[in-house]
């Protein structure tokens, strides 16, 4: 396909991926969360880092942050089957504090998000929800300038956004999320 031909195409290594140990957090987690949803998805929405719950699952976004996203995502006509979801770090760090676990966040994203996203050969879209996920695109903001910024990186467009969890212990957070994910469909269908 034309897609083949323009862009390079990587396959993950799913075996590898689960059974990764290349930072701290091998040590403590219960399993790598994967990137879960449609592989021929226009939208991927990156999140921060897998939590008790995700971890325990074994997907990502499946405790209240995940039902909160799950929410939003209906309030625009979505739903996540219709998505890729991932993280910056695919496993859970002790405590849910990355600070603990700064070598995942420089390592994760190169040997696990890029190649992941990557290989959605119908990728558009990339929402990047939240300051962890901010950073990889994005660089001088604030967490309440996330829903202004776009980038485009050729293959897709980057939206930022706020992440779900900061909804559930700050109000009025949710028109902004639901103004990015307005954008990130429109931007999908260009
Ligand atoms: N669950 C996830 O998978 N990612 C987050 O960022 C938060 C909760």
């Amino acid at each position: 396909t034309i897609c083949m031909v323009t862009y390079k195409s990587m396959e993950v290594d799913i075996e590898a991926y689960r059974s990764c140990t290349a930072c701290s957090l091998h040590e403590t987690r219960t399993q790598v969360v994967v990137g879960d949803g449609d592989p021929y998805a226009a939208i991927a929405i990156v999140c921060e880092a897998p939590g008790k719950v995700e971890d325990e699952v074994g997907r990502p976004l499946m405790g209240k942050a995940g039902k909160k996203l799950d929410m939003l995502l209906s309030q625009v006509g979505l739903q996540r089957e219709d998505l890729f979801l991932c993280n910056v770090v695919s496993c859970r760090p002790p405590g849910n504090k990355l600070d603990s676990a700064p070598d995942a966040v420089v390592i994760c994203p190169d040997l696990w998000l890029y190649p992941q996203l990557q290989s959605l050969r119908n990728l558009k879209v990339v929402v990047a929800m939240g300051e962890t996920a901010g950073r990889l695109w994005f660089s001088g903001y604030k967490a309440t300038e996330m829903a202004t910024l776009a980038r485009n990186m050729g293959r897709y467009i980057v939206v930022g956004a706020r992440h779900p969890a900061a909804t559930l212990y700050q109000g009025g957070l949710e028109a902004g999320i639901l103004t990015s994910l307005r954008r990130a469909i429109l931007y999908s269908l260009l």
